[in-house]
C-alpha cells in the first residue's frame, strides 16, 4: 500500500496516519514531523528550515526533496508507506513521481482530505500535542484525561508554534496558492480520490480504508 494523504492544514493527515500506519504496517513518511525533528534537534536543515516554519511558508523545494529521497530509502519503506504532507508543490509531485519510478513501484492512490477553512481554525487552534510521543489531542474533539499530560506516555502536552490564527491563516493561504493545484495534477493522473473529512475520525478512516484497499 503506497498512497498520499492531501489536505489543508489540520484536514486530519497526522490523526489518520497514525492509525493506519500501525494497522497496515507501513511506514509513515511526514515531512512537518521530520523537519520539527531536526529543528528540535538543531541540525542544520532545522535551522534553515524553522524560519519559513514558524511563518507557514513551505520550506524551499530542493530541501524538502532530498530529505524524502533519503527517507524513502529506509528499510520500513520496502513494505509500503503512506506519505503526509508532500507532496505540497507541483514540482515536489514531479520529484515524486521520480523517486516512486527509481523505486520500481507504483502509487495507489491520492486521498484529498476535504474540509471547510472554518473547521481548520477550529482544530488548529485547540491542537495540543504529546512532546515525547507524538500523540494528537484536541481539547474539545480529542482531549487528554490529565489536560496537560499526555495518556499515552505521560509526556507534556504543548501548542505547535505555527498553531497560532494568524498563522493558521497563512498556511491555509499557502495551501491554497501552491499545494491545492495539486488536486488537478493527480485527477489528471487518475488518482484523485476526495473524502469528506468533517465527518467523525471514525468515519473518516472508515472512508480511507475503503478507498485504498479496493
Ligand atoms: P505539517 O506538519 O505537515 O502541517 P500541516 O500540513 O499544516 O498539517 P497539520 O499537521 O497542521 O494538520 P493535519 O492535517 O496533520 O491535522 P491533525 O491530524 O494534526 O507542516 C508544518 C510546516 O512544515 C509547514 O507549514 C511547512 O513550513 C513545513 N513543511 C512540511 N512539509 C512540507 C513540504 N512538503 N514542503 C514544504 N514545507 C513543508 O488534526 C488537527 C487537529 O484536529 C487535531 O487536534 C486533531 O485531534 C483534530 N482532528 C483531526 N481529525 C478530526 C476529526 N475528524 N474530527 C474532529 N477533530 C479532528
Amino acid at each position: 500500500m503506497r498512497f498520499i494523504l492531501l489536505g489543508p492544514p489540520g484536514a486530519g493527515k497526522g490523526t489518520q496516519a497514525a492509525v493506519i500506519k500501525d494497522k497496515y504496517s507501513i511506514a509513515h513518511v511526514s515531512t512537518g514531523d521530520i523537519l520539527r525533528e531536526n529543528v528540535k534537534k538543531g541540525t542544520s536543515l532545522g535551522q534553515e528550515a524553522k524560519s519559513f516554519m514558524d511563518s507557514g511558508k513551505l520550506v524551499p523545494d530542493q530541501l524538502i526533496i532530498a530529505m524524502v529521497r533519503d527517507r524513502l530509502k529506509d528499510m520500513d519503506c520496502a513494505k509500503g508507506f503512506l506519505l503526509d504532507g508532500f507532496p505540497r508543490t507541483v514540482s515536489q509531485a514531479e520529484a515524486l513521481d521520480h523517486l516512486i519510478s527509481n523505486l520500481g513501484v507504483n502509487l495507489d492512490a491520492v486521498i484529498l482530505l476535504d474540509v471547510p477553512d472554518d473547521v481548520v481554525i477550529e482544530r488548529l487552534s485547540g491542537r495540543r500535542i504529546c512532546r515525547r510521543c507524538g500523540t494528537i489531542f484536541h481539547v474539545n474533539f480529542n482531549p487528554s484525561a490529565d489536560g496537560s499530560l499526555c495518556d499515552r506516555c505521560g509526556g507534556e502536552i504543548y501548542q505547535r508554534d505555527d498553531d497560532r490564527e494568524e498563522v493558521i491563516r497563512n498556511r491555509l493561504k499557502v495551501y491554497y496558492e501552491q499545494t491545492s493545484p495539486l488536486i488537478e495534477y493527480y485527477e489528471k493522473k487518475s488518482l484523485l480520490k476526495k473524502v469528506d473529512a468533517s465527518e467523525s475520525s471514525d468515519t473518516v478512516l472508515t472512508m480511507i480504508e475503503s478507498l485504498v484497499s479496493r
